[in-house]
């Protein structure tokens, strides 16, 4: 069968809505295969999966949860750590066993390793059996990129176009809560942080593109929108627009409920607290890394704020949003923390008395300016302060969750519980997991649940009736 070649592929496609329409003919190329996608890391990840997964579908394939049964194999990579990079190493492994005995066997590495010099250097030397790569802002390339590797084995890399790309159509994995990714890359250069360099310089979608995008999944009958960056409240600076005016004309949509991350605390203004707090449907949910307590390791780390500084947003969020629940990042043992500059982290845990955080030990990544500074903590020290942490940080999500007890609180039903078959599960507004002791018809609805018991995790409850929708 002739498979059409690079050149005819790129004809075919129109240019409004690049690699979406391919012909009818590519369908039947790769109708009856299948596709095995793993994705890694954060959320902009699992959002760019429901864009690789649209091209695959578009293409003619269908998915598979056995990696045994799959033609193509797509990782969907994160570089945030070394331990990210490790298990996509350690799944390549299988791969390549597998392709020892198949025929048309293609593996594709996406995601943000794509990005990595020194990775496509390896793979380029030691992993050959690899047959596309393809950077974070070459999404679209995908499909003329797959009808092109089942006619020769081809390795491309594809790294930093500024493009903004808007209007992908994409396969969402839920039908009720929907991520909206409003702005690519970021430019803040902390020195721990690979970001900057593997999604490129912060790009804004236009505001108008983001709105009609939000009005068309409320018409579909989403529930909730999470408007998606890496620094999401830095949205417009490049394009004279303002998060906090995007966030207002979100709330005017009249969607039910929306949420929003990662908010850098440099780019928090009192316009965006002002308007978070006016509408009800903006969740009082907000995601702001510390990533530590000590000035000194703040400057060092390049995030812009002082912890005083911090301090003061923190507690203003906490005075003008009503029972905004707050959650944070913090890293233990870059180089040059000592245990008084731990202390100040532990001691700014203590003040905030966080709803969640989610901890790191420092991991060098390669090209950053932290991987070059001198570290002289031995990891057995980085790994007790990182447990000293957890008990903290877990005896205050603890507190937080038991504040709930007896409580009636308003959840977005999602699906079937991991934890029991026989019970649902969802969100709060402040984003607090519940698995809920329910009729299966509620998923999808925003229900009353009465909380039963509390955990570190997440909390349990009965139904009790549907939101009454004023
Ligand atoms: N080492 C450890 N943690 C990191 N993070 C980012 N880069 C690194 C690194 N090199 C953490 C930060 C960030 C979160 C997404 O990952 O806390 O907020
Ligand atoms: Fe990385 Fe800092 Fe940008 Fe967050 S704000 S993505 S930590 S560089």
């Amino acid at each position: 069968m002739h498979l059409p070649n690079l050149e005819e592929a790129k004809d075919r496609t129109s240019k409004e809505n690049k690699y979406i329409n391919l012909d009818e003919n590519y369908k039947k190329v790769f109708q009856g295969k299948k596709y095995f996608l793993r994705t890694y890391g954060c959320q902009m990840n699992v959002h760019d999966s429901e864009a690789l997964r649209a091209y695959l579908e578009t293409l003619g394939f269908t998915s598979t949860e056995k990696i045994e049964y799959a033609n193509v194999v797509v990782l969907n990579t994160c570089a945030i750590r070394e331990n990210a990079r490790d298990k996509v190493i350690g799944f390549l492994g299988k791969c390549k066993y597998l392709k020892k005995n198949r025929d048309n066997f293609k593996i594709v590495l996406a995601g943000c390793m794509s990005e990595q010099p020194d990775v496509i250097e390896d793979i380029r030397k030691n992993h050959k059996y690899i047959d596309i790569i393809i950077g974070t802002h070459n999404l679209p390339d995908l499909p003329k990129l797959l009808l092109e590797s089942f006619n020769k084995q081809v390795i491309e890399v594809y790294s930093n176009s500024d493009e903004v790309i808007e209007g992908f159509n994409y396969e969402r994995d839920s039908k009720y809560t929907a991520w909206v990714n409003i702005m690519y890359g970021c430019d803040k250069f902390c020195t721990y942080c690979i970001v900057p360099y593997t999604r490129g310089r912060e790009r804004s979608r236009r505001l108008e593109s983001i709105i009609k995008e939000v009005e068309d999944l409320k018409n579909k009958g989403y529930k909730e929108v999470t408007l998606l960056g890496q620094n999401v409240n830095a949205y417009g600076r490049d394009i004279n627009e303002t998060f906090s005016h995007l966030l207002e004309c979100v709330a005017k949509t009249g969607i039910e409920r929306i949420r929003f991350v990662t908010s850098h605390p440099w780019n928090f203004t009192d316009e965006m607290i002002k308007v978070i707090a006016k509408y009800k449907n903006i969740m009082p949910y907000i995601h702001l890394p510390i990533q530590s307590g000590s000035n000194e390791i703040l400057k060092k780390m390049n995030r812009r704020y002082t912890r005083e500084e911090y301090l003061d947003l923190f507690h203003k969020m906490k005075e003008k949003i009503p029972g905004v629940s707050i959650t944070t990042d913090i890293i233990v043992g870059f180089p040059g923390e000592t245990r008084k500059d731990f202390e100040d982290t532990l001691d700014i845990v203590k003040t905030c008395e966080y709803d969640g955080a989610y901890t790191f030990i420092f991991s060098p990544r390669e090209g950053t300016p932290a991987a070059k500074m001198k570290d002289d903590t031995p990891i057995s020290e980085k790994e007790t302060r990182l447990q000293e942490l957890n008990e903290l940080v877990n005896y205050y999500s603890n507190k937080s969750n038991q504040k709930l007890l007896n409580k009636t609180v308003e959840v977005l039903i999602l699906g079937d519980s991991e934890k029991d078959p026989n019970k649902v599960y969802g969100y709060t507004d402040t984003m607090k997991l519940v698995n809920v002791n329910g009729p299966k018809d509620i998923i999808g609805k925003i229900v009353n649940v009465k909380i039963t018991e509390t955990k570190s995790f997440s909390l349990d409850g009965d139904y009790i009736d549907e939101k009454i929708v004023a």
